[in-house]
């Protein structure tokens, strides 16, 4: 699954999935634009990828936010070239039950992790238009597929992700862009660390009793972005382990 000669966004791409995402498509040929609220950790992921032999850059971009994505962007494109491939990764989390969500906290989920990719893909979707040619990849959630107690937020706005990438996979399917999902379920993450959860326990009542790795859920995105995935739009790749079967 080559990507030479594609320049790649990865949002969020400082830690965890994001890193992994950064990491693989590197490592499959696509030049990489790391961006992350982050800096260091968004140059300890280009550190990784130089250290494979990989090209890529470190910005510091918050995502949800239209005037630092319009300077990104310009950078890419001074020393990059036009993207290609966008990954909309950055995310936020939170566990509060129902009635103690504030306003402030509910606006935040929602411009984080559903705002945040609609600016993205906006800003960026031209270079893609010119190009016919491109690949969007949203990174939703497995709690969209179940709920979750205590993330009526969080999976609030990760559902409204799962309405915007179908929305707009049709919106382009006609002009070579597609726009895919992949839910990750319980990928081993310092967002999963941090979460009320424990990680080994939960993960006991799982069909594959493990957590996820980045590097597995990676793969799934990097097939959607590669030129093999031409004729998949609107659709989502769960990672989970083999959960929620039966579940769309
Ligand atoms: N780990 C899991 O099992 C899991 C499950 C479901 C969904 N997800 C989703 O996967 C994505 C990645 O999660 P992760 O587990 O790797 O978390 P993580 O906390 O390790 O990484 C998230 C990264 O996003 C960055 N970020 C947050 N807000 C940003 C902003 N406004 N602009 C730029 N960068 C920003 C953070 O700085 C961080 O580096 C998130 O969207 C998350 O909701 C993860």
């Amino acid at each position: 699954m080559s990507l030479v000669g594609k320049v790649a966004v990865v949002t969020g791409g400082g830690s965890g999935i994001g890193r992994g995402c950064a990491v693989r498509l590197a490592k499959d040929g696509a030049t990489v634009a790391v961006w992350d609220l982050n800096g260091e950790g968004a140059q300890g992921t280009v550190d990784l990828i130089v250290a494979n032999g990989g090209k890529a850059i470190a910005q510091v971009v918050d995502c949800a936010k239209t005037a630092p994505i319009k300077e990104g962007l310009d950078r890419v494109h001074a020393e990059l070239g036009p993207v290609s491939i966008l990954v909309n990764n950055a995310g936020m989390t939170g566990f509060d039950l129902f009635q103690t969500i504030t306003e402030d906290h509910w606006d935040r989920m929602m411009t984080v992790n559903l705002k945040g990719p609609f600016l993205v893909t906006q800003a960026i979707l031209p270079d893609m238009r010119a190009a016919k040619w491109g690949r969007i990849v949203n990174i939703t959630s497995s709690s969209i597929q179940t709920g979750a107690p205590g993330m009526a937020h969080y999976v609030a706005s990760k559902g409204g992700l799962m309405g915007f990438s179908k929305a707009l996979a049709i919106e382009l399917a006609e002009e070579g862009i597609t726009v895919n999902m992949v839910p990750p379920g319980f990928i081993r993450t310092p967002m999963l660390e941090a979460s009320p959860v424990d990680v080994d326990a939960y993960a006991q009542t799982m069909p594959m009793k493990r957590p996820g790795t980045v590097e597995e859920l990676a793969a799934a995105v990097a097939y959607l972005a590669s030129e093999d995935a031409g004729y998949v739009t609107g659709q989502t790749i769960s990672v989970n382990g083999g959960r929620y079967l039966g579940s769309a």
